[in-house]
């Protein structure tokens, strides 16, 4: 690690920064997503202020306590139809996060994000960055499983929002990823179409967490032509972590 005593001494001797961990190696898994991808494009860096939070219940909840509470709400009429709420899961720590729409008949039945035949892509995506899929975390907008896996409805992610603000702000990733066009948008609060959101730097919740957008899985396996567009997205997702980190050693984000 670098301390920040570290950091003043590098800087003194003309060292912009010292970062020790190289970032993991590519691995085989890119395979998945699509061979020979090109280049990713240049990034355009939009990132926008933080937004205002508005003061909630949520707020101070500790990990244990928004479980909690998430598996006995009842704000919106989902309650009535789930299984069971899906809270997320994953390293608590991560440095990545990953954030979809809303659970799916598997996730319903078994408690957990991204289990069904998606899940299993979105574990490749992660696999291709270098990751495993139990270093990062997974959550989605909504917790509970619309009726016939329709679009959440506006009232029911402003009811979940807090719980997915709390998440993100326990576990204070690096980056945050929107998968898919429903995630991104909600994240956003925005209606601009997923096209214009991929290859750009936005920002989510009261410490303005880096977020990237990207392709469903769910998407990828109908338009199994648009997986190379997703491994630009990853590219670029990975090459701006390992800028963030970098950032955040020399006493950037904390
Ligand atoms: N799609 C999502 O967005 N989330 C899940 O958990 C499963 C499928």
């Amino acid at each position: 690690m670098v301390d920040a005593r570290q950091v003043a001494y590098l800087q003194a001797l003309g060292v912009d920064c010292y970062v020790p961990r190289s970032a993991p190696p590519l691995q085989a898994e890119a395979e998945v997503i699509v061979a020979a991808a090109p280049a990713p494009s240049a990034v355009v860096v939009a990132r926008a202020g933080a937004e205002s939070v508005q003061p909630d219940a949520a707020a101070d909840l500790d990990w244990d306590e928004l479980r909690v509470t998430v598996a006995a709400c009842q704000q919106c009429d989902l309650h009535a139809t789930r299984t069971q709420t899906v809270f997320g899961v994953g390293n608590r720590q991560a440095r990545w996060m990953f954030i979809g729409e809303a659970p799916g008949a598997e996730e319903d039945k078994q408690g957990e994000p991204f289990v069904g035949r998606a899940g299993q892509l979105l574990t490749s995506m992660i696999r291709a960055l270098g990751l495993r899929r139990e270093d990062v975390f997974i959550a989605n907008v909504l917790k509970c499983r619309p009726p016939d896996n329709r679009d959440p409805k506006p009232s029911e992610a402003a009811s979940c929002r807090r719980y997915l603000e709390r998440q993100v702000a326990l576990v204070n990733p690096t980056l945050v990823i929107a998968v898919g066009r429903i995630a991104a948008q909600n994240l956003l609060a925005t209606e601009t179409p997923i096209a214009k959101l991929r290859g750009k730097v936005h920002s989510f919740g009261a410490q303005a967490w880096p977020v990237v957008v990207t392709y469903h899985p769910a998407y990828l396996l109908r338009s199994p032509g648009e997986k190379r567009k997703s491994w630009q997205d990853l590219l670029h997702a990975r090459q701006l972590f390992g800028r963030l980190e970098q950032e955040s050693a020399c006493g950037g984000r904390t």
